[in-house]
């Protein structure tokens, strides 16, 4: 029977980590000495990048593998669920936060959206995501959207719970990363939780939400279960 994949998360950065650890352990072999001009490299200590590209490959991989149920688990457990919630999941990629939710819920609905970012996981796409919808037998209580970060098309106030893991450092300009906090600000209801993970710009967030006028609390990362490590931001309105 086929299963739920909640697929890799960033594949081009793990083929560049197994091109180098097989490199840094290659190279010392065929060359140990490289001679460019009137300087001679000594290829030896390649030996060790190449040993931290491979630790880091399966650190990651362990990471997409089983830590993001393990990191899902602890998001959701940091919210006091009723099962009537409104939940919003932002870069919702494969399902994993948007469908932890939606088993949480008796009335309530959970909605994914995303942009469907190929780099950023493994057969990113709405089709696939709909597929883990179905297989984990939650159809009746989730919505997949196509839908950006910066401009979300939801009316204020919208939602009682929204979280959204590994998405927002996808935003490269900090000027849209703080339109998505505002927008983040805008749709929770007030007594609303927010839980935002991710591994980059935490301390910006938490900014942009004190700026807006929401309470923030940050948790440490949990270095056993992800990699990179991904404190967490708990907002509340
Ligand atoms: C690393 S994946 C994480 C997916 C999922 N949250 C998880 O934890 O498995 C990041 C996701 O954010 C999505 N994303 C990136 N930028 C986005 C944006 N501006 N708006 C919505 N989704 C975005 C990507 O398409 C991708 O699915």
């Amino acid at each position: 029977m086929k299963k739920p994949n909640y697929g890799i998360d960033a594949p081009e950065v793990i083929r560049n980590l197994i091109i180098f650890s097989v490199l840094g352990f290659l190279l010392p072999q065929f060359f140990p000495l490289i001679k460019i001009g009137p300087v001679n490299f000594d290829t030896r200590g390649f030996n060790l990048m190449g040993l931290g590209c491979g630790v880091m490959t399966v650190w990651m991989l362990l990471y997409s593998l089983y830590g993001k149920l393990k990191h899902r688990d602890r998001i959701l457990n940091m919210i006091n669920w009723k099962g009537t919630e409104m939940v919003l999941d932002i870069g919702t990629g494969r399902g994993l936060m948007a469908i932890g939710a939606a088993k949480k819920l008796t009335t309530g609905k959970s909605i994914g959206i995303d942009i469907w970012n190929m780099e950023d996981l493994t057969q990113n796409s709405m089709a696939n995501t709909l597929d883990n919808v179905i297989l984990e037998g939650v159809e009746n209580k989730v919505e997949i959207k196509n839908e950006n970060a910066i401009n979300l098309s939801f009316a204020d106030n919208s939602f009682d719970i929204i979280i959204s893991n590994l998405c927002l450092h996808n935003i490269y300009n900090a000027g849209d990363r703080k339109k998505a906090c505002n927008e983040i600000g805008r749709v929770l209801k007030k007594g609303g939780t927010a839980v935002i993970s991710d591994f980059r710009h935490i301390k910006e967030y938490k900014n942009n939400f004190e700026q807006y006028g929401l309470h923030t609390e940050l948790f440490p990362a949990s270095y056993f279960t992800t990699f990179p490590p991904l404190p967490i931001l708990k907002i509340t309105k």
